[in-house]
């Protein structure tokens, strides 16, 4: 029964990873043009900021778009350190900063200190740890990397909706199978943190996705199999477009919902 649970929990990691992998030039550009992950990293620090001249390790840090400003966040005595299981991902990352921070390919689900250079004052997930089969591997994890009195930070996609409607359950009355948006959704992980990190303090955030930013998002390769994982990617981007083009002219713009969490204190 573990085997088994392991061995679906590496097909996701592939699939997934493999997913941001072919994306990742279009994230890069996505992000270029709409500072969408920039911008939430913001919000996400605004609940706590780390402390100056601390060292953060940024799980998931993909193209490295949080890598710059939790640099600024920590100021020239910090250090931030990249974890991402996808090595498109970190390429892109890599020809944009060159070796200006540590990026390491791995799983985020399972990581250690030993390979991250020591421990750190903060862990943060922006827009990674709900797309993760192993919260609790992930946040026990981050636990055990964190100096006393570290902080954990996490941003997760709780889903979209328009006019109300989760964009899931519109795309199966479409016809279409739709998929679970979170593999390790908000009611899932606030468990383990109030376990793991009590006290952590969290808001819901929204973002109205304009027609530029709700196709940006979701036509990408990984944000598109989230929502449709059976189809390939060519047939989820047709039907994709058809449902922005139907909100476009409806003058509906969906909604995404998310949960921002800060511990800014860590009890043993
Ligand atoms: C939505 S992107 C967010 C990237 C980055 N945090 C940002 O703000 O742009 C999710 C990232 O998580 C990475 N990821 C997904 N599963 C992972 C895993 N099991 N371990 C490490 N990284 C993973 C993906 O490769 C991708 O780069």
């Amino acid at each position: 029964m573990v085997d088994e649970q392991a061995a679906r929990n590496k097909k996701i990691r592939d699939t997934i990873s493999g997913n941001f992998t072919r994306g990742a030039k279009s994230y890069a550009l996505f992000e270029e043009e709409h500072q969408f992950f920039k911008k939430l990293l913001g919000e996400l620090l605004s609940l706590s900021p780390p402390p100056a001249g601390g060292r953060i390790l940024d799980v998931g840090c993909g193209t490295g778009a949080s890598l710059e400003g939790l640099a600024e966040a920590v100021g020239d005595n910090g250090e931030v350190v990249g974890l991402d299981i996808s090595e498109g991902m970190l390429e892109e990352a890599r020809s944009r900063f060159g070796d200006k921070y540590t990026l390491i390919c791995a799983d985020g689900c399972n990581f250690e200190e030993k390979a991250l250079g020591g421990k750190f004052d903060a862990v943060v997930y922006n827009a990674v740890l709900f797309m993760l089969p192993d919260a609790r591997g992930s946040l026990t994890s981050a636990k055990s990397v964190l100096k006393q009195g570290g902080s954990v930070y996490i941003a997760s996609l709780e889903g979209v909706e328009a006019n109300g409607i989760p964009l899931p359950d519109i795309l199966s009355q479409g016809g279409y199978k739709a998929g679970r948006h979170a593999l390790s959704p908000w009611s899932k992980v606030a468990p383990l943190v109030d376990e793991l990190f009590p006290g952590t303090l969290f808001r819901e955030f929204t973002i109205e996705l304009t027609p530029p930013l709700f196709r940006g998002f979701y036509l990408l390769e990984p944000m598109s199999a989230g929502l449709l994982p059976t189809l390939p990617y060519p047939e989820r981007r047709n039907i994709i477009e058809s449902y922005a083009k139907n909100f476009e002219e409806e003058g509906v713009a969906p909604v995404q919902r998310w949960v921002l969490a800060a511990s800014n204190k860590r009890d043993d």
